[in-house]
């Protein structure tokens, strides 16, 4: 790495976790009122994995970090991010405790709140602070446990949901090599924070003293709209980012987005022509798993040996906020580390 050049943040381990129990379509309780047909054709999810009782967003944080420090072939960070919006408690946050018992030492450790664009933003805190010189190493997870969260009577969030973590080890490089981080697009509009969210459990109900009803802490969405927003700004923040790094949609070997329909992923695809057969998809097998759906996804292709090092991936998230966040990866030679 030459002294003059800007450190990148460089890809240098991932690793995943998704519990081990399986939630069919068919297995969905039948007092949903809809069907395996109706979840595949209208989402494209055939499955997801929910979390048992006990098992708590940190839990498979600290799982999906240990294979992601594993794969990068050390457990030297010097800070570590987690991208949630369903942390363990409201305080203190989850990510000191997950640093804890991986036996990082007294490392920096923040939660961050960002929905389903959480990874891409976490992983552009730790671009930033590599750049900077705050960190050379820095462990970035993304995990939800939005079972916990789910109202057994509302059929447009229970089919789409799934629980699991993903992470990401990156360390501070050279802009132009294998795994290197060459830019990012983020944004946000406050506007629509009435689209998809918690209604409870926070100081703007506490302050009411009003009391809470069970359905304030469950997840609700107004699906067609989140859907058009999704489209639009993961389409948008996509082509801006190509423009600033100078990437062609057509020199874009891969496009990771965020798993919460196969609809969305085609429409973006479509928008920005980039042919279908480059889109990642596994929300079939493991549903909408919030933050964790972009390392969840390229913890998947790592495994199966589907990319190649040099290979230019556009990644691309949208959720609650509403926010919205694209990063540009080359991809680097990687371990996979899948128990
Ligand atoms: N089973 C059967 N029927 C259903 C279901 C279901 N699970 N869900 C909705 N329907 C019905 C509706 O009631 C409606 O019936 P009607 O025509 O008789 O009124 C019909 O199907 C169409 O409903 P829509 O809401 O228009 O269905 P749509 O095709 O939009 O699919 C869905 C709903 C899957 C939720 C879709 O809108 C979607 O994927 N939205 C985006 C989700 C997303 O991107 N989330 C990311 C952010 S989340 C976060 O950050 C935490």
């Amino acid at each position: 790495m030459s002294a003059e050049r800007a450190r990148a943040a460089v890809l240098a381990g991932i690793g995943a976790m998704v519990p081990p129990r399986v939630v069919t379509n068919d297995d969905l309780p039948d007092s949903l009122g809809t069907s395996d047909e109706w979840i595949r054709t209208r989402t494209g999810i055939q499955q997801r994995h929910w979390a048992d009782p006990g098992t708590a967003t940190g839990d498979m944080a600290l799982i999906a970090g240990e294979r992601a420090l594993k794969s990068a072939g050390s457990s030297a960070v010097d800070m570590v991010i987690l991208a949630t919006s369903t942390p363990d408690h409201p305080c203190p946050a989850t990510a000191p405790e997950v640093a804890a018992r991986l036996g990082l030492g007294v490392v920096p450790a923040y939660d961050m709140s960002v929905a389903c664009s959480g990874f891409i933003y976490a992983l552009s805190a730790a671009a930033g602070a590599i750049a900077t010189g705050i960190a050379d190493r820095v462990l970035v997870i993304g995990a939800d446990t939005w079972s916990t969260r789910l109202n057994p009577d509302d059929r447009i969030t229970a089919v789409i949901f799934g629980d699991g973590a993903g992470a990401a080890v990156v360390r501070a490089g050279d802009p132009d090599e294998p795994g290197a981080l060459v830019g990012f697009d983020l944004g946000s509009d406050g506007s629509g924070k009435e689209l998809v969210g918690v209604p409870g459990g926070g100081s703007r109900q506490l302050s009411t003293g009003e009391p809470a009803r069970k359905t304030d802490d469950y997840l609700y969405m107004r699906g067609k709209e989140i859907f058009t927003h999704a489209v639009d700004r993961m389409s948008g923040s996509s082509s801006r980012l190509l423009e600033r790094v100078g990437w062609s949609a057509s020199s874009v070997d891969w496009f990771v987005g965020h798993q919460a329909n196969v609809r969305i992923l085609h429409t973006v695809a479509d928008l920005l022509d980039v042919d279908r057969s480059q889109v990642v998809i596994n929300l079939d097998r493991v549903g909408n798993t919030s933050a964790a759906s972009i390392p969840l996804a390229l913890s998947d292709v790592t495994g199966s040996g589907r990319f190649t090092p040099g290979q230019r991936i556009l990644m691309t998230a949208f959720g609650a906020g509403l926010t919205w966040g694209s990063a540009a990866l080359t991809w680097p030679s990687l371990t996979p580390v899948l128990t």
